[in-house]
């Protein structure tokens, strides 16, 4: 076993922060322009499966993965060697798109394989907003008599000016900030017919960019879509000749047992968002639909990070292979049963929900949420909210039956305490 770890629990051994912890976050506090830490430890690096330790020797068991993206958990076998096979040579970051390495075929290769054979050309890119801001761009290039997108209200797609003008999550987030026109409709099932009422009553449909959607509505509070909805916007979106955008920075690489979310609904996006897991952001459509144009879409690092190129593609690889898919659905049942049985037995915690690995519940009001929060991190417990007064649960993808129950076994405990 890498680094004589087997078989981690949950042991919190000083104060929380340790004194390790907290001389790094006292000093970080003063010196990071965004500080904004729900969980004061910091990382040793050292950890295992869905375990880790902290500078000062505590373990904790993560059921945030560093925010759905940490696709193995800590330390896994396959991760350690990509980062073994590339220690002989720097750079490790590239010229983008214009030098060329051939981990970006590598990764192009892998996703091109799990997606619908009619999204067959990807663009790499940093992160999920990155890719987000990429799909908008291919969406109205091909449409120059855009004047507004449409996105979801509740919905989440990254902090850049362009995604963020398509959030409508909590008001922290997009107050005070330049926003582009974008116009929201409801996640629920009167969407198509609003979308409907937009194009009939305010808009020519060639006026519409682009419709974006996540599969399950991720920051805003793990509300999977229904299929009336899904489907009645592919069909709206189609008849009306709209790019339907599917974001699934969050949601997919296997999170919800699918490796995509609009699998759920048996439909297919004209471009999706990949990211987070992936470790690359990624903009995926037919090749048609990108600008022909040399350097109209383009990036210094896009496609130039070497490590998380060869990972992105090893993850693809790796959940094929251990069959991370039926896992996530298998683990994610099993979170959501013992979610449905707190709820019965405590009435603590409210409306369990989720699809996979993607599994949340509300408590009553904020303040309940973050106090609920902390309480499961003194236990040892990593846990990120959601919503409104929403905790969500988004292990990595081989996270055991173990793992999950001793990490149940702390959301069981924390809510007994607060019948
Ligand atoms: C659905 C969705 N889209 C986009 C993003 C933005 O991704 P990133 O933080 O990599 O920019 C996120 C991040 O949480 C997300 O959940």
């Amino acid at each position: 076993m890498e680094n004589g770890l087997t078989h981690m629990k949950i042991n919190i051994q000083t104060k929380l922060p340790g004194p390790q912890s907290k001389a790094i976050l006292e000093r970080l506090e003063q010196k990071n322009g965004a500080y904004n830490i729900d969980h004061a430890y910091v990382h040793s690096g050292e950890g295992k499966g869905s375990h880790f330790v902290d500078l000062d020797g505590n373990i904790f068991i993560d059921f945030a993965a560093q925010i759905a993206s940490n696709p193995l958990g800590y330390n896994d076998a396959a991760m350690l060697r990509v980062l073994q096979k590339h220690t002989n040579y720097t750079p490790i970051k590239y010229g983008g798109q214009d030098f060329i390495v051939p981990q970006h075929l590598e990764l192009i290769d892998e996703l091109l394989k799990i997606v619908p054979k009619e999204l067959n050309a990807a663009f790499l890119i940093n992160s999920g907003a990155e890719a987000n801001e990429n799909a908008l761009k291919i969406a109205c290039h091909k449409r120059p008599t855009a004047k507004i997108g449409i996105s979801f209200y509740n919905g989440w797609h990254g902090r850049t000016t362009g995604a963020l003008s398509l959030t409508n999550s909590r008001s922290v987030q997009v107050k005070h900030f330049l926003r582009l026109p974008v116009r929201h409709i409801s996640y629920s099932e009167e969407g198509p017919e609003e979308l409907e009422a937009l194009i009939r009553r305010e808009f020519d449909a060639d006026e519409i960019g682009f419709v974006i959607m996540e599969g399950v509505q991720g920051e805003g509070g793990y509300i999977p879509a229904s299929n009336l909805l899904v489907q009645g916007i592919r069909k709206v979106t189609k008849k009306e000749g709209i790019p339907l955008i599917f974001d699934e920075v969050q949601a997919g690489m296997g999170r919800t047992g699918k490796w995509w979310t609009y699998q759920h609904h048996g439909i297919t996006p004209d471009i999706q968002t990949s990211a987070k897991m992936l470790q690359v952001g990624a903009t995926i459509a037919n090749k048609k639909w990108f600008p022909k144009e040399k350097s109209a879409i383009s990036s210094t690092w896009g496609g130039g990070q070497v490590l998380d190129m060869a990972m992105g593609a090893a993850v693809i690889r790796e959940i094929k292979k251990r069959k991370l898919l039926k896992n996530a659905t298998r683990m994610g049942n099993g979170i959501h049963q013992r979610l449905r049985e707190i709820h019965i037995e405590t009435n603590a915690i409210h409306h369990p929900r989720g699809l996979g690995l993607m599994q949340a519940f509300d408590l009553e009001n904020v303040k309940l949420r973050n106090q609920f929060q902390q309480k499961c991190f003194q236990k040892g417990l990593i846990a990120l909210g959601c919503g409104v007064s929403g905790m969500r649960i988004s292990p990595s993808l081989n996270i055991t039956k173990e793992e999950v129950h001793e990490g149940m076994d702390v959301i069981e405990e924390v809510a007994k305490g607060i019948k």
